[in-house]
């Protein structure tokens, strides 16, 4: 039995990792952590989950962590992630970290994307990028896990069967992309605040959002050489899920079946890929760790689309994945 601590458990990822670990058969909750003024009994932050679950949120003591914990699920906001993670691993944890410290191997490319400077540089030589899909070898006994961003998730499994083809241009990929409101953490926003966000659809991060080197970094990993990726996200009036749309120009004539087919084939084995016949909706993912695919032929450009919940295949769901493959259980436990 795997047993888990979420640091920064008072919050939307910290709230659906516990609601995943409780229905896990092989990991279960010991240490839950955040501000002193978030802690309380569990049932009485997340009322969703009086009856089932008699654990306090308490404030992080290191010294007792190491003693009730294999796991820590990272839950905190880049900047503060990096200072807590160096410490989890020398409690002896292995480390899922939700934010984006552990992502970007170029810590120039970090500060400037995250206006702050890295200061562990150490080990994010070591973290390993959680896309099971991907990285599934490298993730296995593991002891930093860098949890993908949830924009990147959504659209890297949209083309990387494109990338690994060489099958389409790499200095040409657009990806436009919708989230909900909880893409943006529990504090509101005056963006996100209900009266702006209601009924309410808009772009943002014109140009400069920070999944975007994530996305070339990986995508130029895959690709093997570098890859251009214009990402344009908006926020849409629904609390979860994330619609991609993914334009490629391909490098030769393909037509739907011959698309449908290499997908099909890439993902063959993975439990939690589905590729569709039709577009995918967000509501078709929800609450789930599946990524739904479609992708056509349309006008001489190859266009990818997948949905996701940002909040589990996005967060929570796919840390708790590379958890699962780090510990070597069975890889689908608590997310079927
Ligand atoms: N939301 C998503 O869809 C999503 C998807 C993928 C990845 N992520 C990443 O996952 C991480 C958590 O996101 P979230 O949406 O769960 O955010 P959130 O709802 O704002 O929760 C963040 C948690 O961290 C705590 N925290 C903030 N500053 C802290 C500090 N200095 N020391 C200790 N705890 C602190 C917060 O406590 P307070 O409430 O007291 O501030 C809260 O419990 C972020 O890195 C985010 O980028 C989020």
């Amino acid at each position: 039995m795997v047993r888990v601590a979420i640091i920064g458990a008072s919050g939307y990822t910290g709230a659906e990792s516990i609601r995943i670990i409780l229905r896990h058969s092989e990991a279960r909750l010991t240490y839950l952590t955040a501000l002193e003024a978030e802690c309380g009994a569990v049932e009485d932050v997340f009322p969703q989950f009086k009856g089932r679950c008699s654990l306090q949120i308490e404030p992080l003591d290191f010294a007792k962590l190491a003693d009730l914990a294999d796991a820590a699920l990272c839950c905190l906001p880049h900047k503060v992630s990096m200072g807590f993670v160096p410490k989890l691993l020398e409690a002896g944890l292995k480390v899922i970290d939700f934010s984006a410290d552990y992502r970007l191997k170029d810590t120039s490319v970090y500060e400037r994307f995250y206006q702050v400077k890295h200061t562990d540089a150490d080990n994010l030589a070591r973290a390993v990028f959680g896309l099971p899909e991907l990285f599934r070898e490298r993730i296995k006994g593991a002891d930093l896990v860098a949890n993908p961003g949830c924009f990147p998730t959504g659209a890297l499994l949209a083309i990387v069967p494109l990338l690994k083809k060489g099958l389409v241009e790499t200095d040409s990929i657009i990806v436009n992309a919708v989230t909900g409101a909880s893409g943006a953490g529990k504090n509101p926003s005056e963006k996100f605040h209900f009266p702006n966000m209601n009924e309410n659809l808009f772009a943002y991060g014109t140009g400069t959002h920070r999944h975007m080197p994530e996305m070339e970094q990986i995508a130029g990993e895959i690709a093997g050489s570098k890859v251009q990726i214009l990402f344009q996200p908006h926020a849409g009036s629904f609390d979860r899920g994330i619609l991609s749309t993914v334009y490629t120009q391909p490098r030769k004539n393909v037509d739907d079946e011959q698309l449908f087919g290499l997908f099909s084939d890439f993902y063959k084995d993975e439990p939690f890929v589905q590729m569709r016949k039709d577009a995918p909706a967000v509501k078709d993912v929800v609450g789930t760790n599946y990524c739904h695919i479609f992708v056509a032929c349309i006008k001489g450009r190859i266009v990818s689309f997948s949905a996701i919940d940002n909040l589990v295949k996005g967060a929570s769901g796919q840390a708790i994945q590379n958890m699962n493959i780090v510990f070597g259980l069975e890889e689908t436990l608590g997310l079927k």
